[in-house]
């Protein structure tokens, strides 16, 4: 059994797999043209976001059974192609979980407290102590859209920064919205009431776009929309119209509708804080994704276990 790690990931997958004896072929810095000359020689490929999987690359990989995708997100990845090939398409829903969600806190404080621009001014040795005026969160209504084991996670941390927790998510029962301690609300409700909202749904053909003008319209002025889920769930030109017409008070993002991103029409908006798809980018998700990818992926190699499968074949 051989399995390629195609982008770089946290030394911990190689170490499992070893010791399930599987061969790896680790090559983080593979191009798409060189994987494609190796991939017939895998049983298992494992992806960060890097690497796209696509159909041309699935079709040439003849014995591949299983695709692990060390994190959430398969965009990268043509799902339909490989089910139609027979191969299962994993990934790891849960490891990288907790980064994510403290991330979306962290980009509340930030814009609520104006911190990267702080930083910014403080390094410059301008010492603007009165241009920095922020609100606090407590007691403030935060809307989740979409609460999956992320948003549940944001959910908790927030009601333990005082916060009203609204959520938004038609797989959310009553039941478990009460265990949450969260109000379960309408979508139109939630855009109106909330002075946060940050998106943790998935981005499908139902979720794209979830927040453009029509949306942005039913919002406070002074909400500030927070996205560490996915690119193209807010529409990025209603977002920028929003904020040159004062409709919010303000965005923070960490994911875009193209990445990577090296040149966008936000960059050096004042009301707008980017970062560049962290979210996850901690030790300990990064050591999480590897480890249960490996586990995953050489448990399938060895027994045929599915767990954590995207597709059925
Ligand atoms: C995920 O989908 O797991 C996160 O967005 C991080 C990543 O893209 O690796």
């Amino acid at each position: 059994m051989k399995v390629i790690i195609a982008d770089k990931m946290d030394h911990g997958a190689q170490t499992v797999l070893g010791y399930l004896d599987i061969e790896v072929d680790a090559r983080p810095a593979l191009g798409e043209i060189e994987l494609l000359d190796v991939i017939e020689q895998a049983d298992a490929l494992l992806v960060r976001s890097a690497t796209t999987v696509d159909a041309t690359l699935i079709q040439q990989a003849t014995k591949l059974k299983v695709i692990g995708r060390a994190g959430i997100g398969v965009d990268n990845i043509d799902v339909a192609a490989a089910t139609k090939a027979g191969i299962i398409v994993m990934n790891t829903p849960l490891a990288n979980a907790v980064s994510t969600a403290e991330h979306a806190i962290a980009l509340i404080f930030s814009i609520a407290r104006h911190i990267p621009q702080a930083n910014t001014s403080t390094h410059a040795g301008l010492w603007e102590k009165t241009r920095f005026l922020g609100r606090e969160v407590s007691h403030k209504n935060l809307g989740i859209i979409g609460c999956g084991n992320i948003g549940k996670i944001v959910a908790n941390r927030a009601k333990g920064l005082q916060m009203r927790v609204l959520v938004f998510d038609p797989m959310l029962s009553e039941d478990e919205a009460e265990k949450l301690g969260v109000e379960k609300v309408r979508f139109s409700d939630l855009l109106s009431r909330a002075d946060f909202i940050t998106l943790h749904t998935p981005l499908t053909k139902d979720t794209h776009g979830i927040i453009g003008e029509k949306e942005i319209a039913q919002m406070k002025k002074t909400v500030y929309l927070i996205n560490a889920a996915r690119g193209g769930l807010i529409d990025e030109v209603a977002l920028q119209t929003a904020l040159e017409d004062e409709k919010i008070a303000g965005a923070a993002l960490d994911v875009y509708s193209d990445e990577p991103l090296y040149q966008h029409p936000l960059f050096n908006h004042p009301k707008v804080i980017m970062t560049p798809h962290i979210a996850a980018s901690t030790y300990e998700a990064q050591a999480n994704v590897a480890l249960q990818i490996a586990e995953q992926v050489g448990k399938y190699l060895k027994t045929g276990e599915i767990i954590h499968a995207l597709n059925r074949i």
